[in-house]
């Protein structure tokens, strides 16, 4: 039996995830996207992976940049994630950011961020699984996350 794309999309829901912006620098200005696939893959050597699907118009930017910045979002930065979700409008209006020396773009107040480089794409069904190598990191651990469930932004407790 094959599932069809709403049962899929509502079944997969059901799993509880972060949200993360996977950002850059293009021609000086940031961009990004919102991603729920933010996944911590690999201790040694330190890779995460973030799914993309091959619809987005923004990763194609992204991909061949030096530096890539993933920023875990906190509970207080739902606005963030359906800026950064969002298919139009500017995205980073009114979003508090950060650039790295090596050009990565960082949200302020995130609960986590990586500075990373792309190490390996995966290519799977109608997404690559894209693997980052971690150049640097931080969490600020007591920034309550931001929770994506059933389709909608949601809090802890
Ligand atoms: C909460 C949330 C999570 C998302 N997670 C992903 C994801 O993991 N992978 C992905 O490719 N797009 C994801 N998207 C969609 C992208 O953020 C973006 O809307 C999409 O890439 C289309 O924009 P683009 O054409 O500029 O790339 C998510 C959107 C939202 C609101």
């Amino acid at each position: 039996m094959t599932a069809v794309e709403p049962e899929l999309r509502r079944v997969y829901g059901a799993y509880p995830t972060g949200v993360a912006v996977v950002a850059g620098l293009v021609d000086g200005r940031p961009a990004g996207i919102a991603a729920s696939s933010f996944v911590p893959v690999s201790l040694d050597p330190p890779l995460v992976s973030v799914c993309v699907a091959h619809t987005s118009t923004t990763w194609p930017l992204l991909g061949g940049l030096p530096r890539i910045g993933i920023s875990v979002l906190g509970a207080h930065q739902e606005h963030i994630g359906r800026r950064l979700g969002a298919r139009t409008g500017d995205r980073f209006a009114g979003v508090a950011w950060r650039s790295t020396a090596g050009g990565c773009v960082l949200v302020e107040g995130a609960s986590a961020w990586f500075d990373c480089t792309v190490e390996q794409r995966v290519r799977s069904g109608d997404h690559d699984i894209v693997v980052f190598r971690v150049h640097d990191l931080d969490a600020a651990l007591d920034v309550p996350p931001l929770v994506f469930h059933a389709s909608a932004f949601r809090r802890l407790g």
